[in-house]
């Protein structure tokens, strides 16, 4: 598993697992209509690909890029758009798509940001959330696994952007983000 994690918290087959069931519950709920997904990069894209893949509904793919201003600011919530959608979100039904949700202050700002676009719905879905984090309380319509306030990385989560090709989700060990 290598020196710098720790142990392994969502195996591939846990995540896999949760994928399927997630994504039969959204081929439910929209059915008869067509989607589309919007992920956040860069940490959505694992869950983007493996999501997107098991749905029946007829999707379309989007992606934002968005950042704080500077690591200080991160807790007031104050996001600047770095790439915006190519898609009109008007009248369309949005699933954003994110790996996780720590604060919520990202996704709270962007689902008000889309939903100021007057599509016809926003909803969305994240793989894993951290509620002994929440800052601000956001409405996740999917969740994979609730899971403790450790620093994991993997299946898309970075450190100073490595290990997101990781195929679980781990915790990293302390000395690494500390030395
Ligand atoms: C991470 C993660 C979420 C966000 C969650 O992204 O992928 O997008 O932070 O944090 P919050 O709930 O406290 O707002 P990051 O900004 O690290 O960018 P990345 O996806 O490119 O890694
Ligand atoms: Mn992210
Ligand atoms: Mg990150």
């Amino acid at each position: 598993m290598g020196a710098d994690l720790e142990h392994v918290l969502l195996t591939p087959d846990q995540i896999a697992e949760r994928l399927d069931a997630m994504a039969a519950q959204i081929d439910e709920d929209y059915a008869g209509r067509e989607l589309l997904l919007v992920g956040v990069l860069k940490g959505a894209v694992m869950v983007m690909a493996d999501l997107s893949r098991r749905l029946h509904t007829p999707v379309t793919m989007d992606w934002m890029a968005v950042s704080s201003y500077g690591s200080g600011t991160k807790s007031s919530g104050v996001v600047r758009i770095l790439k915006d959608l190519d898609t009109d979100l008007l009248g369309r039904d949005v699933l954003v798509v994110e790996d996780i949700v720590d604060s919520g202050l990202t996704l709270s700002w962007l689902v008000a940001n889309l939903r100021s676009r007057k599509p016809a719905s926003v909803e969305v879905a994240a793989l894993l959330r951290k509620p002994e984090s929440a800052k601000v309380d956001v409405d996740l319509a999917y969740v994979g696994f609730d899971i403790p306030s450790e620093f994991v990385v993997g299946y898309g989560l970075d450190y100073a952007e490595r290990y997101r090709t990781l195929p679980f989700v781990g915790t990293l060990a302390k000395h690494v983000y500390t030395s």
